[in-house]
C-alpha cells in the first residue's frame, strides 16, 4: 500500500480535488458557465499558493474528465482555451516557485496546441523539487486502470506477475503516494471517475462550497476534519495503555 502523511499526520501529503460548481457559481452571477471556469482556474492558483504553505507534498486537481467532452461544444472549446491563457498567465510564477507539474489523462484526443502547452508546463518544471501539481485532463479511473494494463501487458509483465506493485508502477501517478485526502466542492457526494484506484484508503471530504469559492479557509476546514481521521487502512485501533495507578 503506497500511503503516507506528514510526520505529524495532521497534513495530508497528497490531496486530490474534484472542482465543481464552476457553472453553478457563474448561475448565481447571471453570467456563462465559462466565467465560473475562469474564477475556477484563479481559485487553482490560490489552492496551489497555500498548500505549499501548508507542506502538501502532492495535489492533484480534475480539470476536465474523459465524460467532459459531453458538454456543450463552446463549454469545451472555452476549457480547452483556458488551459491555454492559464499557462500563459501562471506558468512562470509557478515555475519560479519551485512548482512541478505533471499532466494526467489520454493526450491523444486534445488538440496539438493543448498538447504542446501541457508539454511545455511539463517540460519547464521538470527539475523542480516542491509542491508536485498533477492535473487530470481528460482523465478517467477507468481509463487510468486501463492504460496501465496495456502497457504492462505491452511490456511482457506476465499474468501472475501482474501484482498491484507491478500496475501500480503503470499507473498514470506512478510518481505519488496514494491520496490521503480527496475532496469534492459543489454539494455533490460521488467520486466520478477520478482516481478510482489510487483512492482506495483515500478519506473522503464533501463541502457545499461552490469551487471558485473554496478559499485558504475552506481548504485548513478540510484540512482540520482530515487530522481527526482515524485512518486504520484496514486493520484496528490499537488499544490504549491503561492508565497507571499511582
Ligand atoms: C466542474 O464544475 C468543473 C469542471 C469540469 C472544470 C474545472 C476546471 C477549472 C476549475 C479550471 C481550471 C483549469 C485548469 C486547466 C487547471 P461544473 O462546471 O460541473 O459546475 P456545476 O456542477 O455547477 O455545473
Amino acid at each position: 500500500m503506497n500511503t503516507s502523511v506528514s510526520p505529524e499526520g495532521s497534513i495530508p501529503r497528497h490531496v486530490a480535488i474534484v472542482m465543481d460548481g464552476n457553472g453553478r457559481w457563474a448561475r448565481k452571477r447571471f453570467m456563462p458557465r465559462i466565467f465560473g471556469h475562469k474564477y475556477g482556474m484563479e481559485t487553482v492558483v490560490r489552492v496551489i499558493d497555500h498548500c505549499q504553505a501548508r507542506g502538501v507534498e502532492y495535489l492533484t486537481v480534475y480539470a476536465f474528465s474523459s465524460e467532459n467532452w459531453k458538454r456543450p461544444e463552446d463549454e469545451v472549446s472555452g476549457l480547452m482555451n483556458l488551459v491555454l491563457v492559464g499557462i500563459s498567465k501562471y506558468l512562470a510564477k509557478l515555475a519560479s516557485r519551485g512548482v512541478r507539474i505533471h499532466v494526467a489523462g489520454d493526450r491523444s484526443k486534445v488538440s496539438e496546441r493543448v498538447r504542446q502547452a501541457w508539454n511545455e508546463a511539463e517540460e519547464r518544471t521538470r527539475h523542480n523539487t516542491g509542491l508536485h501539481v498533477t492535473v487530470a485532463f481528460n482523465y478517467g479511473g477507468r481509463w487510468d486502470i486501463v492504460q496501465a494494463c496495456q502497457r504492462a501487458l505491452a511490456e511482457g509483465v506476465a499474468p501472475e506477475a501482474l501484482t498491484e506493485e507491478a500496475l501500480s508502477r503503470h499507473m498514470a501517478l506512478a510518481y505519488a503516494p496514494d491520496p490521503d485526502l480527496f475532496i469534492r466542492t459543489g454539494g455533490e457526494v460521488r467520486v466520478s471517475n477520478f482516481l478510482l484506484w489510487q483512492l482506495a484508503y483515500a478519506e473522503l471530504y464533501f463541502t457545499d462550497c461552490l469551487w471558485p469559492d473554496f478559499d485558504e479557509a475552506e481548504l485548513d476546514k478540510a484540512f482540520a476534519d482530515f487530522a481527526r481521521r482515524d485512518r486504520r487502512f484496514g486493520g484496528v485501533k490499537q488499544a490504549q495503555a491503561p492508565e497507571q495507578s499511582a
